[in-house]
């Protein structure tokens, strides 16, 4: 079946594009482009095009799985270029998501209609690309610079009315796109209007601070990459340039960037999070919540609370003790307070997610709910009386989940009436700004009851993986085998600023460190006191956290912890912390030794990729996408670098294996000894991603 149809009405060929699942401008959609154009510029019974898409959306993009292979002619670029200078008027008739290649094509039409709900914008630098194909110099003409430029760099996207007051879009209808972009070109044809072409518009002026300032702001809010920067240079350079320049350099720069490892990473995040969001083994099925019910209103419950707020569900939110309930009810309110002040929410949309919180000291409210998840202490015991006693009231439909960080859930749900309802639903803190959802199989949760909470993360705007029942299940168990590095190297040498130096310079917002202090040293003690028993005689010799709580150095929040933090929690370093390390150090007869940055690098990330070979061996995870999506979400790896599994396989499993034991004899191999399916995979000079 063909991607391009044409149909006449009238004077006017409907051109639409059918290329699910969304429209990617792939190399066939291209050539019938180009050749529907070429047929309705020669058919002297047509008069005007409308240009359009079946399905869901408008053109989502280039085609994202042909990057990287060799390019097949017509660039897309030539054939935008093409349709505008084609001599009738083409109307772009836009809904869904007009992105990338999809909105250059747009913008390469001479008039554009737009649905109220469609949204449009130039994603390609979340890609480790830019806009290739004539966006930059068309939307340097087109729209304000402040907005065209913070579009290029960010991938921000616009509504269709936002369109509309830029001027990217001429009329915004909510109903008919197509009929509506058909009667636009009859009226074109009836008035006579001429056709408007980006390419004959001047480049619009901006202040000269424009480009300097963006620039700035990138390299903290997209540190160390190249394709945010590169379209401000391109963005900048379209003011002294002709048309045809900017358009050629952007096509050199899209070539180069596209087969960079910036671009690889980025692209293998993009699909590993379509991947690992929805496993091919769990039945696609609706939620089907309405009700849902939240026990604990802590942190992590009012947290929980507030996700299911925002996405229209209305929430019991069960506490024992009044006061904590109260807090919960006003620190809620608080944050969405804080959103009306800043813009991002409405009175009447507060007002509304407000009222669809039922805060209650009893259980029974539980009885109409869809789902209920436990958000208590995390104490096995507290957590089987707390199942039970909402397995006694919810109905037999329900779904049941705890949000545990550590206890095994399959003891929890061998303790319920029905384990084919108990799951893990793990979210992260805070809850509510967090996007990662680690949901978690038991081994007697059913399928349809997994596919069920899939489909509520997404509701809820996570990125919901899916893995099995671990100690840390697949983010907490890594990240602890990282922990356990780094609290060896500063027995061996280290301080804890050049292993947070090296963990930041790597592409993580912070270094372990830092994400202790930030998170509480009291629960990383707490967490280290729950398995004391089971560690080894030198993680329990590795006593440093002991001493800072000791000293009463609890993190951010006491003022001090591997840091000094003053009242706005501006960080510095910490002498007496440095003089706490050495006494430790000499107190226990350690020897001190230089430890390179490249160590420190190698036994942070080794340690994890050696844990996440033995995760997926295991089958908690399994696939090498859910672990990378979750280290990108979850816990700030790089996007660039693809997550953990990815990376490794771009160093080469061969080299790892070879720096493991090169770790296991420096350090000792219990903790240091290669993985089976790492050493399987080097062997074979085989990867993570192509087993
Ligand atoms: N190319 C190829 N496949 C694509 C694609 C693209 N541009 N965009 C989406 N897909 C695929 C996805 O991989 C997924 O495939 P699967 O079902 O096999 O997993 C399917 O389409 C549906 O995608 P989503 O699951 O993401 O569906 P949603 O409805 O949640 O989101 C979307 C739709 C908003 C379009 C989202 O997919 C998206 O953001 N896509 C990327 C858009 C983008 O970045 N475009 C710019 C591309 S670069 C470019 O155009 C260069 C140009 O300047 C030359
Ligand atoms: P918290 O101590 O802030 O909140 C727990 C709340 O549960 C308290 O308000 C307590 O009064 C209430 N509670 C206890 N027993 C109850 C009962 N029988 N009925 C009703 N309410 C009861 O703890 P936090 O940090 O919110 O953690 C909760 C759970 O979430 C734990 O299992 C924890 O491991 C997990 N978790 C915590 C994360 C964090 O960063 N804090 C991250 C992810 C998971």
């Amino acid at each position: 079946m063909s991607v391009i149809t044409t149909t006449e009405r009238g004077q006017i060929a409907l051109i639409q594009i059918d290329n699910p699942p969304v429209n990617a401008t792939s190399i066939d959609v291209r050539r019938g482009l180009q050749e529907a154009f070429r047929a309705a510029m020669s058919n002297d019974a047509i008069r005007a095009v409308v240009l359009a898409c079946k399905g869901n959306t408008f053109v989502a993009g280039a085609d994202i799985k042909e990057f990287g292979k060799p390019p097949q002619d017509p660039h897309l670029s030539e054939v935008i270029n093409e349709i505008e200078l084609s001599s009738k008027p083409v109307v772009a008739a836009i809904h869904g998501t007009a992105l990338g290649g999809g909105m250059e094509l747009a913008l390469g039409c001479h008039y554009r209609v737009a649905d109220s709900k469609a949204r449009l914008g130039l994603p390609e630098t979340t890609l480790g690309v830019i806009p290739g194909a004539g966006g930059i110099a068309r939307l340097m003409r087109l729209a304000p610079p402040e907005l065209a430029v913070d579009m290029f760099a960010t991938g921000k996207l616009i509504t269709s009315s936002e369109a509309v007051s830029a001027g990217v879009v001429d009329e915004m209808v909510s109903g008919e796109v197509v009929e509506a972009a058909i009667a636009l070109a009859a009226r074109l044809l009836l008035d006579n209007l001429a056709i408007r072409r980006c390419r004959e518009l001047p480049v619009r002026t901006s202040e000269p601070s424009l480009f300097s300032e963006m620039r700035e702001r990138l390299k903290r809010s997209h540190r160390s990459q190249v394709a945010p920067q590169a379209v401000v240079d391109l963005a900048q350079a379209t003011q002294g340039e002709d048309f045809d320049t900017s358009i050629a350099a952007a096509r050199v720069r899209f070539r180069e960037l596209v087969i960079s490892e910036q671009a690889k990473g980025m692209r293998n995040a993009f699909f590993a999070e379509r991947v690992a969001t929805q496993p091919s083994e769990l039945p696609r099925v609706d939620h089907g919540v309405r009700d849902a019910g939240v026990v604990g209103a802590g942190t992590m419950g009012t947290g929980i609370a507030m996700c299911f707020l925002n996405a229209g569900i209305h929430v019991d939110l069960v506490e024992q003790d009044e006061k904590v309930l109260f807090a919960s009810v006003e620190t809620i309110r608080k944050n969405y307070r804080r959103e009306v002040e800043k813009g991002r929410l409405t009175e009447p949309t507060m007002n509304a997610r407000m009222e669809l919180l039922q805060p209650t000291l009893t259980y029974d409210s539980l009885s109409s709910c869809d789902l209920v998840i436990e958000a208590v202490f995390e104490d096995m015991q507290v957590k089987k009386d707390v199942l039970a006693r909402i397995e006694s009231v919810v109905r037999p439909d329900a779904i049941v989940a705890t949000n545990t960080s550590y206890l095994n859930i399959d003891e929890i749900a061998m303790a319920c009436q029905a384990p084919e309802r108990i799951v893990g639903m793990h979210f992260f803190s805070p809850a509510h700004i967090m996007r990662l959802l680690e949901n978690v199989r038991a081994r007697h949760s059913s399928p349809q009851v997994l596919g069920r909470i899939q489909s509520l993360g997404k509701k809820l705007g996570k990125v919901p993986v899916m893995v099995g029942v671990s100690d840390g299940f697949v983010g907490n168990r890594m990240l602890s085998k990282r922990a356990r590095e780094c609290y060896f190297m500063l027995e061996e040498g280290a301080m804890p600023e050049q292993v947070d130096r090296v963990l930041y310079e790597f592409g993580f917002p912070m270094g372990q460190f830092q994400m202790n202090d930030l998170a509480g040293l009291d629960v990383a003690w707490r967490n280290r006191q729950s398995r004391i028993d089971r560690i080894t005689k030198r993680e329990l010799e590795c006593n440093i956290l002991d001493e800072l709580i000791e000293s009463k150095r609890f993190g951010q929040k006491s003022g001090a912890g591997f840091y000094r933090y003053d009242e706005q929690r501006n960080r510095t370093t910490d002498p007496e912390v440095t003089q706490l390390i050495l006494r430790n150090r000499d107190r226990r007869g350690l020897v001190r030794r230089e430890i390179d940055d490249q160590e420190i690098l190698e036994r942070c990330l080794f340690a994890m990729i050696n844990e996440g070979a033995r995760i997926l061996e295991e089958g908690v995870a399994s696939r090498p996408e859910e672990i990378d999506t979750i280290w990108i979400n979850g816990y700030g790896f790089p996007k660039y670098r693809g997550g953990p599994m990815f990376y490794a396989d771009h160093i080469g499993l061969r080299i790892v294996v070879e720096r493991i034991r090169h770790y296991g004899s420096q350090v000792g191999s219990v903790f240091w000894t290669p993985a089976p399916l790492l050493e399987r995979l080097a062997d074979v000079d085989g990867g993570f991603y192509s087993r």
